[in-house]
């Protein structure tokens, strides 16, 4: 049985009073899939306490060093000392708005891992690039590049994120997850041998109420990262329970 798995991802949103949709979750999160929610950093310890081990909590990146002069950066050490057990890496934003490469990224992957972090690992593809036919070849090298050398299948979680999809309310048509899924999922045989099959590969991009059933009924989707409907316990909710009964 395949894990199932959920994390949402807050972005640069949430203040203390925010924290209440992280209680209510906890609260009326039923079992059967695992839920992380990403807070951004200010936020880690306090959700660590409203989550009451109902939820995992994580960061939403760390650098790769363990330590030093880096103003305004954060170490993986130091995510998991707030309490986190859990890190987005890599994810488009990222990759867009710090021009973080493959090769940093999978350093950050191993520093998370040595700091006893499941690295979330966050690959998808431009428009432009699906467009001419590209997208699977294109995000299979992304996640091999973005994999370090001795990185531990047991704290990895994939998530395929197309670019176009993320904020957009655009899905791609179901068959396109299931390719790129099965895409991935030779690749992380090729780079992990047999371990690769047990690393969970999530979709992401506008999961919503809306779209969650058909998104989880797809062959290879183990769950989900989710952004915006993350945000509230009205719209995250439906989410898990969607997952919870796929
Ligand atoms: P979205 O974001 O669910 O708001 O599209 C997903 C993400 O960027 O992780």
């Amino acid at each position: 049985m395949p894990r199932r798995i959920c994390a949402g991802n807050w972005k640069m949103n949430g203040l203390s009073a925010d924290l209440d949709a992280v209680r209510q979750i906890a609260a009326d999160v039923g079992s059967g899939a695992e839920v992380v929610i990403c807070p951004p950093a200010t936020l880690l310890a306090a959700a660590v306490q409203a989550a009451s081990g109902a939820l995992a909590i994580g960061g939403q990146d760390c650098h790769p060093a363990a330590a030093g002069a880096h103003t305004g950066d954060l170490s993986a050490a130091m995510l998991a000392d707030a309490g986190a057990s859990h890190v987005i890496l890599g994810h488009s934003e990222r990759r867009t708005n710090h021009g973080e490469t493959d090769a940093l990224i999978a350093a950050k992957v191993s520093a998370a891992q040595a700091a006893g972090l499941t690295a979330i690992l966050c690959v998808g593809e431009a428009l432009e690039t699906r467009n001419a036919g590209r997208a699977e070849a294109v995000v299979a090298a992304q996640l091999a590049a973005s994999l370090p050398r001795g990185v531990d299948p047991a704290r990895l979680i994939v998530a395929y994120e197309p670019i176009w999809a993320i904020g957009t309310s655009l899905v791609p048509d179901t068959f396109d997850i299931k390719l790129m899924h099965a895409e991935l999922r030779a690749t992380l045989a090729q780079v992990l041998g047999a371990e690769g099959a047990d690393v969970p590969l999530l979709y992401g991009g506008s999961v919503s109420p809306q779209t969650a059933q058909a998104i989880f009924a797809t062959p290879g989707v183990d769950g989900a990262l989710v952004g915006g409907a993350s945000l509230t316990a009205a719209t995250f909710l439906p989410v898990l329970c969607a997952l919870q009964g796929a």
